[in-house]
């Protein structure tokens, strides 16, 4: 598997806070079958104005002779698109996952929908392919909006673990992955226990396991190879209706 989302540069996010976290994380990953994984800490495009800060690269080169064998690691960024990129950090590549042209990005979770698609037609305006980061979690989210985003070009990332989540939102990353909206699941590993493992494992015992492929291993393959993510056919994903119950009290009380 290869998990295209991670905050597993050391100390420089809300996620893994030192190297010896960072490496204990990988080499469980490893361990579950993840392969490859790209870095992936938040960035503002507004700050953006070529590449990573130097503390980022500060961060890689500390990490970087821990890698555990066997396990591939890339670099990338999850950029907030605040504002347009610049023609530099296009040009460049430098923030985009493992050089290629696909960028990871997110929005903050009330964006307008007139905001979010007009900001991601810019991206792909610039030449670079927007994956958009867990859409599930915005309000704005339906399966005609994300269709929306998918015609102008982006390709669509579902948290990997919400999707068998209980909740509201569990139920609208379902909904993507139902229509054939969805292109890759990711695990947006904080430092902590997630990972891609858990959610291939209860695809294939429901019985996706082309769906697990596609999603975990062929498109995050294609994104990093530079080529054209394959369309995932619709596929239903049950939850059982007790832990939906538990799932609407607990957003009810949020
Ligand atoms: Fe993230």
């Amino acid at each position: 598997m290869i998990d295209l989302h991670s905050h597993l540069l050391p100390g420089v996010d809300d996620g893994s806070r030192s190297v010896d976290q960072s490496v204990g994380v990988l080499t469980r990953m490893l361990a579950a079958g993840v392969t490859e994984v790209v870095l992936t800490p938040h960035l503002d495009a507004s700050r953006v104005l070529e590449g990573p800060p130097p503390e980022h690269d500060e961060a890689f080169a500390s990490l970087s002779p821990r890698i555990p064998r066997g396990m591939v690691v890339h670099r990338g960024a999850e950029i907030m698109l605040d504002r347009s990129l610049t023609p530099r950090v296009v040009a460049t590549r430098r923030v985009t996952l493992g050089g290629s042209r696909y960028v990871l990005v997110e929005f903050t979770r009330l964006v307008s929908s007139r905001a979010a698609t007009s900001a991601l037609q810019q991206v792909v305006t610039a030449g670079l392919v927007p994956l958009v980061a867990h859409p599930e979690r915005y309000q704005v989210c339906s399966p005609g909006q994300v269709r929306q985003w998918r015609d102008l070009g982006a390709v669509i990332q579902v948290d990997a673990n919400t999707l068998f989540a209980p909740s509201g939102r569990g139920e609208r990353a379902r909904q993507l992955v139902a229509e054939g909206y969805a292109d890759v699941l990711a695990a947006d590993n904080h430092g902590d226990s997630r990972s891609l493992a858990e959610p291939f494992r209860r695809l294939v015992e429901a019985g996706h396991d082309d769906v697990a492929r596609a999603l975990m291993v062929t498109n995050p393959t294609a994104i990093l190879a530079d080529r054209v993510t394959e369309q995932v056919r619709p596929c239903d994903i049950k939850v059982p209706l007790l832990q939906r119950f538990r799932g609407w009290l607990g957003d009810l009380r949020e």
